[in-house]
């Protein structure tokens, strides 16, 4: 595995690389299971595999948050090398921006809703920098997890504005044995926050099983309702959306994928979580 910190590095080692079999995992590192599981699909899916570890300033709309991000880089390379990562791209913030990025993408109505509404400006700034990797790296194929639901609708809507674009891969959530989708952030939750927390998939799954007899809006209420009926978690919001445009829907019939995606305070950390409905 070979590490490199530069554009020019990571340049001449992509040279000889035979693009079309390339595979890319964009990360911001602090690295756990559900990020190696990209990998390792990128593996099976490639012949080379290039992985970025870069905690990108500019989908942060929260300078604390930017601040107590996890980052672990020591042990990254250790889990990456096992997982049989090629290559480590662990630019700095001059690395990424030498000059600041100032371009607005318009997302339509996707960014306006879940994330995008709550996070304002986030994912503006995960488009500037996983479209800059895109053009460093030009894989033929990127690994995204379904565990950030409505960045991958983003990236993909990103990539039709693009001349070349890789291959969107979405990979499934992995999860802890009690059901809490592995994250990142995980690590700053309290020892009682952490207790907490798989409520939320919990909770979720209760509301799969109210499909039938619930309309989708009751079943957001239901779903709600039982995660802040846990003191320790306060949902910021769970919406039941069409996979595809990220538009709530009234009827189950209404669309051919549909998803509920829940964003709750615990603590001080912020968690993500979805499931699939329809
Ligand atoms: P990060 O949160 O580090 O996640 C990197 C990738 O790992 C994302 O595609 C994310 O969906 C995936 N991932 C995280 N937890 C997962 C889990 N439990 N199961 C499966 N996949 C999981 O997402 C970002 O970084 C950034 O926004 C990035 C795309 C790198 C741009 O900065």
């Amino acid at each position: 595995m070979k590490t490199v910190r530069t554009r020019s590095e990571l340049n001449e080692c992509l040279d000889k690389v035979d693009r079309s079999r390339l595979g890319f995992v964009p990360t911001m590192g602090a690295l756990h299971a559900g990020h190696l599981s990209l990998v390792k699909r990128a593996k099976e899916e490639c012949d080379t595999v290039v992985v970025s570890v870069f905690v990108n300033p500019t989908q942060f709309n929260d300078p604390k948050d930017l601040e107590n991000y996890p980052r672990d880089e020591r042990n990254d390379l250790i889990v990456l090398e096992k997982a049989g990562a090629d290559i480590v791209f662990m630019p700095d913030v001059k690395e990424m921006y030498p000059e600041p990025d100032t371009r607005v993408f318009d997302f339509g109505q996707l960014d306006k809703v879940m994330e995008g509404a709550t996070r304002p400006g986030h994912f503006n700034g995960v488009a500037q920098v996983v479209s800059k990797l895109f053009a460093l790296v030009r894989p033929a194929k990127a690994f995204f997890g379904e565990k950030d639901f409505q960045q991958i609708a983003i990236v993909k809507a990103m990539c039709e504005g693009l001349d070349q674009s890789p291959q969107i891969v979405p990979c499934p959530i992995v999860r802890e044995a009690d059901g809490l989708a592995m994250s990142s952030r995980n690590a700053l939750l309290t020892p009682e926050h952490r207790a907490a927390a798989p409520d939320i998939y919990r909770a979720m799954k209760a509301g799969v099983e109210k499909m039938g007899e619930m309309t989708p809006a009751e079943v957001e209420e239901f779903v709600t309702e039982k995660i802040n009926s846990n003191p320790l978690l306060e949902v910021i919001y769970f919406k039941i959306v069409d996979a595809l445009t990220m538009m709530q829907v009234e009827n189950w019939k209404d669309s051919e994928a549909i998803q509920g995606c829940a964003a709750v305070r615990a603590g001080n950390v912020r968690l993500i979580d979805n499931i699939r409905f329809v």
